[in-house]
């Protein structure tokens, strides 16, 4: 069957990976599966500075609310920057730099100060103690890295919006935290441009946001913002006033050390929240072996701090492994498709961590444009975010790689922490564009709902059957929503287990290929989008009588959003293009414009159960132009699907 060709890692250039070989890599499995927490234990004890050693590993006692090491103590953010400060306190932390092209470079030391300040900041003058929520809606600039550590530093917990979120959407997670303070930025620099971000800010704060105290606002791009007295105050102001000593928090291992939202199928986005020891310890491992980072490596990965890629893979991880990372605040083909490997050129990156999105985009508009630069600094290619197909695959390993690079298709989510699965560079034989196999120590299975293997060629639940550190703890504020959502609907051995929401195929190697969500979740350019959210915000648009949303598949994005709409007024007025219009503007309001729909159709009805569930599956199936499989009879109006099929037939 898979008779498809294996690329296997270059030797010389891996010799010294902490895992180079297939042999170590099913000998550090065989040891977590001998003795799974002496396993954990190892390496906690080898990777994290504790301010108190841990005695327990791991308490299954409140399953699934699950623990690890709880009664050790550490500082997430002494683990990141100050335990450094002997041996790298000149090396280059953090290197900025901005859309056109300015520079900034942080050491470990002038870190340590920067974040220091802003921890005493936070405190004296903002009065965040230990277990505040603080939310950070910032630009790609160092101070969003520096605010988290800070945060982390007095044990504060940081929420990090998204810049691309509007008002509404940032105010229902500023009132779901209840923070207490607001970072955020006048705005930052997009393609040559100036774009605000302080005014969306006020728009959130207008109602609701009583928790709210303060607004620290750091100027970034220096346009006219409104000040509000008493509330707003300008960072590099106050700043100023503080020194640059600061005590770390001593925190246990399962204080929670941030909050991400992400989608899920209801409306209401979830607080993922993320505790101390666990995450930084995976974060920090899986810097080391999925993107064996050595002493003098310069570290690049493109996301934006908002997501949970950028969390582990900017901040906390490679600078809990002492690394220098890159931060990039403009797009990748802005000035021209070469601005990412011109970059890799000028810092001699190498490794490199994008979405398939970017790759698929950068290969259409400059296939050539890698040949120009001198790349040969590259070591790891990595892609996350969304299954990537080999096209793309091939020409990032090919043109950007030179052959030579070791690629790393990592699956992993916002609840994971860290990656999950993924190629090893200098052990896995890698298939393209397959994520391939658990890393040592987690225990990803594909599996069916009571637990037995799904054999090889078929779909099945994407499960991880253990509690492994770096897991969400739990959904903030909402216990059973956690529990419901992630251990409701596989078990193994009759005891519930991790679902990702995600179905996978193996292959007869036991390869793991990711095949995409089960639920209602899209994934549009590598951000992770409900439906139901979607739905929610199309429905406030004044002639819509019911919608349903599906995600079709898209050369770039991966798939775009598709929107049914159900009008209340079918008077033959309503045009679809414009319609279009007026809900792109709903969703820019309630959502942002990461979630523009890029089509619609006026259909008579959706189809629907005779208890009321819209059938979403013949949805996606009739968008993509697939034959109609399913059992149509059970719907209320049979006649409907044909309806909708000769719709979309005469819209091509
Ligand atoms: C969902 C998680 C992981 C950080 C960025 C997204 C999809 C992620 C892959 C991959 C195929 C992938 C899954 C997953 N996904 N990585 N390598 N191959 N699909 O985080 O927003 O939490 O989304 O992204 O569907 O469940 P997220």
């Amino acid at each position: 069957m898979s008779q498809e060709k294996l690329y296997y890692p270059d030797k010389e250039l891996f010799k010294d990976a902490a895992i180079n070989s297939m042999e170590r890599y099913h000998a550090l499995m065989q040891e977590a599966r001998e003795d799974y927490e002496g396993f954990w234990a190892r390496f906690a004890k080898e990777k994290i500075d504790w301010f108190k050693p841990f005695t327990k590993v791991l308490n299954e006692e409140n399953a699934p609310f699950y623990k690890w090491f709880e009664d050790g103590e550490l500082n997430v953010a002494y683990q990141c920057v100050d335990r450094h400060l002997a041996t790298r306190k000149n090396k280059a932390a953090i290197i900025f730099e901005g859309d056109n092209g300015d520079q900034r470079v942080l050491t470990y030391r002038e870190l340590a100060y920067e974040v220091n300040k802003t921890a005493n900041l936070f405190k004296n003058r903002f009065g965040v103690k230990k277990g505040d929520r603080v939310v950070l809606y910032m630009p790609m600039i160092p101070e969003a890295a520096i605010a988290m550590l800070a945060c982390a530093k007095i044990g504060a917990i940081h929420s990090v919006v998204f810049g691309g979120f509007s008002a509404d959407a940032l105010r229902d997670r500023i009132v779901d935290a209840q923070a207490k303070l607001v970072v955020t930025a006048d705005g930052a620099f997009r393609k040559g441009k100036p774009y605000m971000l302080k005014p969306v800010v006020d728009k959130a704060l207008e109602e609701g946001c009583e928790c709210v105290e303060a607004v620290c606002i750091v100027e970034r791009n220096g346009e006219d913002i409104r000040w509000v007295e008493g509330r707003d105050y300008a960072y590099y102001e106050l700043l100023k006033e503080q020194s640059h000593r600061c005590e770390c928090e001593t925190m246990g291992a399962e204080d929670p050390l941030f909050l991400l939202y992400t989608s899920g199928s209801t409306g209401k986005p979830k607080g993922v929240q993320h505790s101390q020891a666990g995450y930084i310890l995976w974060a920090q491992m899986t810097m080391e072996w999925v993107f064996d980072i050595k002493e003098n490596d310069t570290f690049w990965c493109t996301a934006d701090v908002g997501w949970i890629t950028g969390h582990t893979y900017i901040v906390y991880g490679p600078l809990a492994a002492g690394a220098t990372t890159v931060m990039f605040e403009g797009v990748p083909t802005y000035p021209d498709a070469g601005r990412c490997w011109r970059m890799v050129e000028e810092y001699q990156i190498n490794q490199f961590y994008t979405a398939p999105t970017a790759i698929r985009m950068l290969h259409k508009l400059g296939a050539d444009e890698p040949e120009k630069y001198d790349l040969s600094s590259l070591r790891i290619l990595g892609t996350v975010g969304e299954p990537i197909d080999p096209a793309a695959w091939q020409w990032y390993h090919e043109k950007v790689g030179g052959g030579r690079c070791s690629v790393v298709d990592t699956y992993w989510q916002t609840e994971t922490g860290g990656h999950m699965i993924s190629p090893l560079p200098g052990a896995t034989p890698v298939k393209p564009a397959c994520a391939t196999l658990p890393l040592p120590g987690i225990m990803a299975e594909v599996i069916e709902e009571d637990g037995t293997p799904t054999p090889v060629g078929e779909k099945g639940f994407m499960c991880i059957t253990k509690p492994w550190p770096s897991m969400i703890r739990t959904i903030w504020g909402d216990p059973d929503r956690f529990v419901k959502s992630y251990f409701g609907d596989c078990k193994k051995d009759g005891k519930p287990v991790y679902f990702t929401g995600d179905g996978a195929m193996t292959d007869e190697l036991g390869y793991i290929t990711i095949t995409g969500r089960t639920d209602d979740v899209i994934n549009v350019s590598g951000h992770r989008l409900g439906t139901a959210e979607i739905e929610s915000a199309i429905k406030k648009h004044p002639n819509v009588a019911a919608v349903a949303v599906v995600g079709k598949p898209h050369d770039i994005k991966g798939e775009s959003i598709f929107a049914y709409v159900v009008l209340k007024e079918d008077n033959g007025v309503a045009d679809e293009v414009e319609t279009l219009k007026e809900i792109n503007e709903v969703i820019k309001k309630e959502i942002g414009a990461i979630a523009l729909c890029d089509d619609i159709a006026f259909v008579p009805d959706l189809p629907k159960t005779r208890s009321g569930k819209v059938m979403r599956r013949i949805l996606r199936s009739l968008v993509k132009g697939e034959a109609i499989t399913q059992d149509t009879s059970t719907l209320e109006d049979p006649g409907v699907v044909e309806k909708i099929a000769e719709i979309l037939k005469c819209k091509g």
